[in-house]
């Protein structure tokens, strides 16, 4: 599948409605548009068209056991799409949509299958970002859109990296500047007896329960892969090279990446390290440490790009850290742990 990817570059708060159109008709026409919205980019297609469906994952590689999620803009929406839909999820929608919030419900009737993978549910969410909000409102379908990155891949954070992975693949990128939280929402599924976080992210469990009470995480959601829910495969988000993430005392942790890093140098290792703001000292000459900011929120927006940098620079190893698990620190180390593959080294 070969084609000419156009990059529509919008404004990201103000998006130009001539620019939005011509996205909304390439939608309608049951093609591929990537989007920003405020977690990542997706790569978008008309909801209720199966053949538009199956060109995301052809374009995706991806395997067609990986269920979609529907974007919308209104509530209203929502009873097209899902069937049965418990009534907390008006309070809950009122509370976070537009947000990083995405529900797992049960699929309506009339919405192809293929959306979902052939599950009976279906995945909702209302994104905040005015350049998506807009191509829903002037396509007039909700959207099905996946990370726009290949399979595997980290997710993309600008159209640049839609552009590495999907060129040729997708007919128009939107280009609205980098994504604002640069980590995936948060999968809230509300088919099951006790609501559960199939992926943590931009929502918290904590912000969920004042609304949910019984609310989960999805029990051993990193470790026990063979309890996933469709997609949450742990082989997901990595980089090229191979990672490692370094948990305990933060000298301590520090101290070992230093002395890994120079053993792994001199090995004759190409070594990437991903790294706080002010931790980038003592690490060999010949090592590509990226600083990805300080703090949970900084570091969640870059850490994707990061890894994609050190890709592209050659690393073969990657070495980062903990950065902690209160708050966002639980989705930022969900992805660490399936970038590295559950390679994590607990320093005592
Ligand atoms: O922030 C986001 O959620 C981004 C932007 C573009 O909205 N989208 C995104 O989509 O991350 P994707 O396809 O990369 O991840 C969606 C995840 C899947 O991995 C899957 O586990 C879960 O949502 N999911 C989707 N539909 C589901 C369903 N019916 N049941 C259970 N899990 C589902
Ligand atoms: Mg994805």
């Amino acid at each position: 599948m070969s084609l000419q990817t156009q990059v529509y570059t919008v404004h990201p708060d103000a998006p130009e409605a001539r620019t939005i159109k011509r996205a909304a008709d390439v939608i309608r026409a049951g093609q591929l548009v990537a989007f920003p919205t405020e977690t990542v980019y997706g790569l978008g297609a008309n909801a209720l068209d199966p053949a538009a469906i199956d060109r995301i994952y052809e374009a995706k590689q991806r395997p067609a056991s990986d269920p979609l999620i529907v974007h919308i803009h209104q509530l209203e929406q929502l009873k097209q799409i899902a069937a049965d839909v418990p009534d907390v999820v008006e309070r809950l929608a009122e509370r976070f949509w537009p947000g990083p919030l995405t529900f797992v419900l049960k699929r309506a009737p009339g919405m192809p299958s293929n959306i979902a993978a052939g599950l009976d549910t279906v995945a909702v969410r209302m994104p905040a970002h005015p350049v998506a909000m807009a191509l829903l409102m002037a396509s007039g379908v909700p959207i099905a859109a996946p990370s726009a990155n290949t399979f595997t891949r980290p997710s993309a954070t600008t159209a640049q990296h839609v552009l590495e992975d999907l060129d040729g693949r997708v007919d128009v990128v939107l280009d609205g500047g980098p994504t604002t939280i640069g980590l995936e929402s948060t999968v809230l599924d509300l088919t099951v007896e006790q609501p559960v976080i199939l992926r943590p992210g931009g929502v918290l469990l904590a912000d969920l329960r004042k609304i949910l009470h019984d609310a989960v995480l999805r029990p051993g959601y990193v470790e026990d892969e063979a309890s996933v829910s469709p997609g949450q495969s742990k082989k997901h988000y990595s980089p090229r090279a191979k990672m490692t993430v370094y948990t305990g005392p933060r000298v301590m942790v520090l101290e070992k990446m230093r002395n890994s890093a120079a053993e792994l140098t001199a090995q004759g290792h190409k070594v990437g390290i991903l790294i706080a703001d002010d931790e980038g000292q003592g690490f060999p000459p010949e090592a590509i440490v990226i600083t990805l900011g300080s703090g949970l929120v900084a570091i969640s927006k870059t850490l994707f790009a990061a890894m994609r940098q050190l890709d592209e620079l050659g690393a073969d190893v990657i070495l980062t850290r903990d950065f902690g698990r209160d708050g966002l620190g639980t989705a930022l180390w969900d992805r660490l742990t399936r970038a590295s593959e559950g390679n994590i080294v607990q320093i005592e």
